[in-house]
């Protein structure tokens, strides 16, 4: 079932000085129970992309759509909190609280009552197989491996079932960023979730069911892997 319709999305970052045209015209529909990478060489666009459709701001031509509404006729940080999740690079969890308390944040964003809220973020720590001993500790104290798997427990906590990540396993071992691939595609094949990850990752993109191949702001190519 499509999740996420793209009809002929363009945006331009403008400032002062100059314009870069970032896309050029994507159109493209993601459906639900797939793993999707999204490739290119630096500065094709990936990004841009990923941010377009995790709501962070709206193309200036074109349109987004979510389950057939205009995201851009959506309360964007509603969409945020409740449609899209994103997984970055670097994890970006919050220093001072502990691993549950990370995961519970958007639930509390979203007056999740607490105690309900910290129930599900256990069995959400258990789902993407960090141990109880972890659950009170800071992110500091815990791995690299580790802290991306808080992050992705805190992408489900609001059971949304579009899940983006921009280079999610760049700063992992490969061990590590194998796991944190299973734990996608378990996402995506079992709970069906659209996953979508923008990644440089050969060992990634050969995993993923359907391969994007973005040139200078449009998509070149559409592969599909027999996985
Ligand atoms: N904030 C910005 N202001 C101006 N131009 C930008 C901005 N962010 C990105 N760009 C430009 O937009 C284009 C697409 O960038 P984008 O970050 O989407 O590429 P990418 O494919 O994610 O690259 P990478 O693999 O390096 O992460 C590039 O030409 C980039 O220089
Ligand atoms: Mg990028």
């Amino acid at each position: 079932m499509s999740i996420l319709e793209l009809k002929d999305v363009k945006y331009t970052y403008h400032n002062q000085y100059q314009s870069v045209d970032a896309l050029k015209g994507v159109s493209y529909t993601f459906k639900k129970g797939k793993m999707y990478a999204v490739v290119g060489k630096s500065g094709s666009g990936k990004s841009t992309m990923l941010s377009l459709l995790a709501g962070l701001d709206v193309p200036q031509d074109g349109e987004i759509k979510y389950e057939g509404k205009s995201v851009k006729s959506m309360d964007l940080n509603e969409y945020r909190r409740t449609k899209a999740a994103v997984i970055y690079q670097d994890f970006k969890l919050f220093p001072l609280l502990t691993v549950v308390e990370n995961i519970m944040y958007p639930m509390e964003l979203c007056k999740v009552k607490g105690s309900d809220a910290k129930e599900r973020a256990k069995e959400l720590a258990k789902k993407v197989a960090l141990p109880e001993a972890l659950f009170n500790r800071f992110p500091g104290m815990i791995s690299g491996g580790e802290q991306q798997r808080v992050s992705i427990a805190r992408a489900l906590s609001m059971d949304r079932k579009l899940i983006l990540a921009d280079e999610p396993t760049g700063n992992l071992d490969s061990e590590n960023g194998n796991n944190i691939i299973d734990i996608l595609k378990r996402l995506a094949h079992e709970d069906n979730c659209c996953v979508i990850i923008a990644t440089h990752d050969l060992g990634i993109v050969e995993k993923t069911d359907v391969v994007i191949s973005i040139v200078d702001g449009t998509i070149a190519e559409i592969k599909e892997n027999n996985v």
